[in-house]
């Protein structure tokens, strides 16, 4: 175990240790041969970053604003389904640390802890994520409760009409809540910290789906089988039209990978996309969400806010995001890993990392204010 944290990685290595196996994998894993998981991350390290020196670089600013929500730097928290399984009140403590920090969280619709359990644990709005299930009234329930809520921004996820194949998931046989095998006991017995957590508090199934949910029963037979029978693979530009009547606030559409998808969300009235893969969890073979952007930028940066996420670690990837012209970043497992190695404070950590890394690179290319990043600071032979 790591002695002092130092990065990323180091949070990662704490999770394993105390989360259970098949909720670290659902975390870890991408889909199929995890090409695009590993693309994530190498098209990062592949972009460098221009050192200058004797620029006044002392008084740096890492604040900005995200889809008209003010951040103390420009990275936010990721929807994520069961993050209250990776920890017990995840979305809770999540939300707590992203307050605090000063920074927006997204409530994923697959969370654990349920829209109107986070709105009562914060005072800040948060972001909902939502997927448009085959039940349109229930989607629409959904929205409601978002806009009782009074959330402050309304992401809609395109990019999961049908779920990728994530093999640890299924060889692991990941159900909500976990399944009580032989294997499962003998795992969990060895993470006693884990277990007193999750045997305390009452959020154990999804939150915000107690009414969609197979009757008789809050437990699914697979996460993977549920999915497929609730997702709805007919789903086109056309609804979010009807999205977009229902929500008069912010709207954001995330999963966007292709100019021409980013060219249809603004014409469907988006506020913002994000420049996604998904994390590499859905289609394997895509390109990373780093090498897609500047192309991204190109055909609609003018006309609306693009952020990005899958495969941000480090301060280092968000300022070459920026540079390549995202306003700003989300985090998925960078902060999963947190939660799962300390709870809140392992979310904070995680954010506090960024923060320096971000705050430190900022200063060795020489920029003071973090929204006059642009391709100045990448180095180009
Ligand atoms: C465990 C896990 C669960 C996720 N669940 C959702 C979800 O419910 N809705 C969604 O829009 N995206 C979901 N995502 C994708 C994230 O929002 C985000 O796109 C992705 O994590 C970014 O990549 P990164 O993990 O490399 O930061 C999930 C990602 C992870 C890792």
């Amino acid at each position: 175990m790591p002695q002092v944290i130092t990065n990323n990685e180091d949070l990662r290595q704490l999770a394993m240790r105390r989360a259970p196996r098949a909720i670290f994998d659902y975390v870890d894993r991408g889909s199929y041969d995890e090409t695009t998981l590993r693309a994530n991350r190498a098209d990062f390290d592949a972009i460098q970053l221009r050192q200058r020196v004797m620029i006044d670089v002392d008084q740096r600013s890492l604040r900005t604003t995200l889809v008209g929500t003010d951040a103390s730097m420009p990275v936010a928290l990721a929807p994520t389904g069961l993050t209250g399984i990776m920890h017990a009140d995840g979305e809770i403590l999540a939300a707590r640390a992203a307050q605090a920090f000063g920074v927006p969280f997204t409530l994923s619709t697959m969370s654990i802890c349920s829209i109107e359990a986070v709105r009562a644990a914060v005072m800040q709005p948060f972001w909902f994520q939502f997927y448009v299930m085959r039940d349109r009234g229930y989607a629409a329930s959904l929205v409601e409760r978002a806009k009782a809520a009074q959330c402050s921004a309304l992401m809609l996820t395109a990019d999961l009409q049908v779920l990728g194949q994530r093999h640890r998931d299924l060889k692991n046989g990941l159900t909500v809540p976990p399944r009580l095998t032989l294997r499962n006991l003998l795992d969990i017995a060895s993470k006693p910290r884990w277990a007193l957590a999750m045997l305390r508090t009452p959020h154990k199934s999804f939150g915000n789906l107690s009414d969609a949910l197979p009757a008789g029963g809050k437990g699914l037979s697979t996460l993977s089988e549920w999915i497929a029978s609730q997702f709805d693979p007919t789903l086109s530009w056309r609804d979010v039209e009807w999205v977009r009547s229902l929500w008069p606030g912010k709207l954001i559409i995330k999963g966007i990978l292709d100019p021409d998808d980013a060219r249809h969300a603004v014409d469907a009235g988006a506020d913002a996309i994000v420049v996604s893969n998904h994390g590499g969890r859905q289609l394997d073979g895509a390109p990373s969400a780093i090498s897609v952007l500047p192309r991204v930028v190109d055909a609609v940066g003018t006309r609306t806010e693009v952020l990005l996420d899958s495969g941000v670690r480090s301060g280092q990837d968000v300022l070459k995001a920026l540079a390549l012209g995202a306003r700003g970043t989300m985090i998925g497992k960078a902060f999963l890993y947190g939660l799962g190695a300390m709870g809140q404070a392992g979310v904070t950590t995680a954010l506090d990392l960024i923060r320096k890394e971000l705050d430190v690179s900022m200063a060795l290319t020489g920029t003071r204010d973090v929204q006059a990043v642009g391709p100045q600071v990448l180095w180009r032979p």
